[in-house]
């Protein structure tokens, strides 16, 4: 049975949602220069706005406009949590300004009121692949000590503004993907010399590694600078969860399995929830040739600003062989084998809900702090049909089959406190930046070619999750 007081609710980020990006004064934010393409065509990370190219977070799914209508329809649904992003470039524009942008800070005030008028607990991510590009510029981003300065800037001024209206935060979202090279942009706001095609960037494993460290110390700083500002915050990391199953009981699969999870996987939380690089991180750094500067201080500050919270995205599991031969078998972008016992999405996500709780029950059993799902969810080509209707029996499936999971890890003794669907209102991809992969119960009306006029169309798994939330996870049907 699911607590009484649990977070139902839906996930978004700024970025991928919002639009508005020239609107209010906003500046412009790394995510702005990311044309959108699929994984067949190519994404480009540009230097300057091209006319020949399209840019998916210019406009997004308009919530700067449809706050409003967005926040009536999720309180119809029975939302109990909204998870949001604030942008960056809304309340800094280059990152670099004394004093905050006033009509960025308004905007999320209307958004956090509106969402408190309709009981509905918001949660923010203060960083959602969302960098100043004027810092991308100045510093590469996060390969520089300087952001940190910058970041606590921010932080102070939204915690300091936003302290009556927000408890529940996250520092970095799925601050682990800068263990991917696909992260070193979106994530840590590095860049190279020539324009580059985003799933090809030119690595730099030393870079990302410290740029990595400049956002472990600054999300450090940031929790601790919370808790003094208000000692009810509840400060979380977000962390992108795939489980790492071996492809089979060889014990050179179960290893190869265990370091890389432990790598890419546990590695960032561990250092988020218990303060300190953990061995086997430090370990690999070695062998690899990874040299970071940590400076005097810096163990210190990672010791002081542990989290309150663990959140993770989750939505599916890969195979790891320790033989070459399997390796991108699996069709997913971020590699592994084929799991012969999971069917995938279209785009390659292996679905795999009992997977969901082994990860609750790993986590639990390793942190031993409440557990917050923020990010689950099928992403899919939604058809409308001829009366209107949008019959997404697929993604109730999905999302029943997670909900019957979490039951069960509840039932184990997991301390689950929240469950938000990602992309509750269809947005903007963040890995492929198509409309057309869409995870909503909310249909929005906008389309890969820049046609649609944003309007929204409640899907059938709308009514679905009304009656999920309304019977706390008892009545899936
Ligand atoms: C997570 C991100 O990686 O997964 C989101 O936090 C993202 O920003 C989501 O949108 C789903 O991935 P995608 O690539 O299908 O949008």
């Amino acid at each position: 049975m699911f607590p009484g007081n649990f977070f139902w609710g839906g996930a978004t980020a700024a970025n991928q949602f919002e639009g508005g990006w020239k609107l209010g004064g906003k500046g412009a934010a790394c995510a702005d220069y990311l044309s959108s393409g699929s994984y067949a065509e190519t994404r480009k990370i540009t230097h300057t706005i091209r006319e020949d190219l399209k840019y998916p977070s210019h406009e997004a799914a308009d919530f700067y406009h449809h706050y409003k209508e967005d926040i009536k329809l999720l309180a119809e649904a029975g939302f109990k949590m909204f998870r949001l992003s604030i942008n960056w470039t809304r309340i800094f524009p280059t990152g670099m300004e004394d004093a905050p942008n006033e009509e960025g800070l308004q905007f999320y005030d209307y958004v956090f009121d509106e969402l408190i008028k309709n009981k509905i607990q918001p949660l923010v991510t203060i960083n959602h692949f969302d960098i100043p590009i004027a810092l991308c510029e100045k510093y590469n981003g996060w390969e520089s000590r300087e952001l940190i300065d910058l970041f606590y800037k921010h932080c102070k001024t939204i915690f300091t503004r936003y302290k009556d209206k927000v408890k529940y935060w996250l520092t970095f979202n799925e601050i682990n993907t800068a263990l991917l090279e696909l992260g070193s942009y979106l994530s840590l706001g590095l860049r190279n010399e020539e324009e580059e095609e985003f799933l090809k960037q030119t690595d730099n494993p030393e870079l990302r590694f410290q740029a990595l460290h400049h956002q472990f110390v600054a999300s450090a700083k940031a929790v601790k600078l919370a808790h003094e500002i208000n000692p009810d915050f509840k400060m979380g990391c977000m962390i992108s969860y795939m489980p790492r199953y071996p492809r089979t009981c060889n014990p050179e699969d179960v290893l190869a399995a265990k370091q890389e999870e432990n790598m890419k996987v546990h590695f960032c939380g561990d250092v988020q929830v218990k303060g300190y690089y953990p061995y086997y991180a430090l370990s690999y750094m070695k062998k690899n040739e990874i040299n970071i500067k940590i400076l005097p201080g810096d163990n210190e500050i990672l010791k002081q600003g542990t989290v309150d919270f663990y959140s993770f995205s989750y939505y599916l599991s890969l195979c790891i062989s320790a033989d070459p031969q399997y390796a991108g078998t699996g069709k997913c972008y971020v590699g592994g084998a084929e799991n012969p016992y999971l069917k995938a999405t279209d785009w390659g996500m292996q679905i795999d809900p009992a997977g969901l709780r082994i990860t609750l029950n790993d986590l639990y059993a390793r942190y031993n702090i409440p557990l917050l799902v923020v990010e689950n969810g099928y992403g899919a080509y939604d058809k409308i049909e001829k009366d209107g209707s949008i019959k997404d029996s697929y993604r109730i499936d999905y999302l029943k089959r997670h909900i019957l999971e979490m039951e069960k890890s509840i039932e184990d003794g997991v301390d689950l406190i929240g469950y938000t669907i990602w992309g509750c209102i269809d947005l903007v991809s963040a890995s492929t930046g198509e409309m057309a992969k869409r995870y909503g119960i909310i249909y929005v009306n906008k389309y890969d070619d820049g046609t649609g006029d944003f309007k929204r169309i409640k899907k059938k798994s709308f009514d679905w999750y009304k009656g999920v939330i309304a019977s706390n996870g008892r009545n899936l049907e």
